[in-house]
């Protein structure tokens, strides 16, 4: 394993580029592949069995091309795989999400704290297990923002979509004097501001992504396999859905541009170029 080979990022669709921001913000020298499994978005609403048998359809393709880290950018594909992906390829490193509910139990005033994410990630048992690990007496309201990655997924991040669905979920929340919000879903930051707007500016909002960059950087760092070169990595663009739709909205959601490649799914667990 060499510092010149790329890191791998995957998400179902455009959620993951919210954590390579992150990654890129920090770690610029860094070669990435990332890919968007946009045939199959969303994630969240799909057995954490199928999401499964996507992630590790992924990660072996990823691995094929030479990665030397994997991303799973999305807190679906965590949920359902990460730990399965880990025994899987017990020679790949890999970062996962998990919601923020440690930072939010112990930064909160109110003690309530509402978490967003998909109707998988509350399923699974990662949900469950940082819970009981760190909700400590902190009441936690949670919703899954029906077709939230949808809109968001089509670019829109300020319409009326959006804000209905967000209104929806999080008036309730603050009913009851949630003043911290965890974004449990990749694709969330990219309604931030819109967030903001409907819970007011003395509520939290946290998104984990600069976290899993930093978690990169560290395993990066430990393994010896930083890419120190001084120019600016680049990153191929992959995805099983429409490669102009991910073209034309990368400048909005990553502030970069780049030509996005199309890969198809063989069955459920085969990704081939076509
Ligand atoms: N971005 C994803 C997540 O973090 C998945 C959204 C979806 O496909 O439902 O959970």
């Amino acid at each position: 394993m060499l510092p010149e080979q790329p890191i791998g990022v995957f998400d179902s669709g455009v959620g993951g580029l919210s954590v390579l921001r992150a990654i890129r913000q920090i770690l610029p020298a860094e070669e990435v592949i990332f890919f968007g499994d946009q045939a199959h978005v969303p994630y969240g609403s799909r057995p954490l069995e199928q999401v499964r048998h996507f992630s590790e359809a992924i990660a072996r393709w990823l691995l094929d091309e030479g990665a030397k880290l994997i991303v799973v950018a999305c807190n679906t594909a965590s949920a359902a795989a990460l730990r399965f992906l880990r025994e899987t390829f017990p020679q790949a490193k890999f970062v996962g999400m998990e919601p923020a509910v440690k930072p939010a139990a112990e930064q909160t005033r109110s003690g309530v704290v509402g978490v967003l994410a998909t109707p998988a990630t509350f399923q699974g048992a990662l949900y469950a297990s940082v819970v009981e690990r760190f909700a400590n007496g902190v009441e936690i309201l949670q919703d899954t923002c029906p077709g939230l990655v949808h809109v968001i997924e089509q670019g829109n991040l300020d319409g009326e979509a959006p804000r209905q669905i967000l209104e929806r979920a999080l008036r309730p929340m603050l009913a009851r004097n949630m003043d911290t919000v965890v974004l449990g879903c990749t694709h969330y930051p990219f309604v931030i501001p819109l967030i903001q707007e409907i819970v007011g500016e003395t509520v939290r909002v946290i998104d984990p992504a600069p976290a899993v960059a930093r978690q990169v950087e560290r395993l990066l760092e430990a393994e010896g396999l930083r890419n120190r070169s001084s120019g600016r990595g680049h990153v191929r663009f992959f995805t099983s859905g429409e490669p102009q739709a991910l073209q034309a909205l990368l400048p909005r959601l990553l502030d970069e541009s780049g030509s996005v490649e199309r890969l198809v799914w063989e069955g459920e667990s085969r990704l081939v170029r076509p």
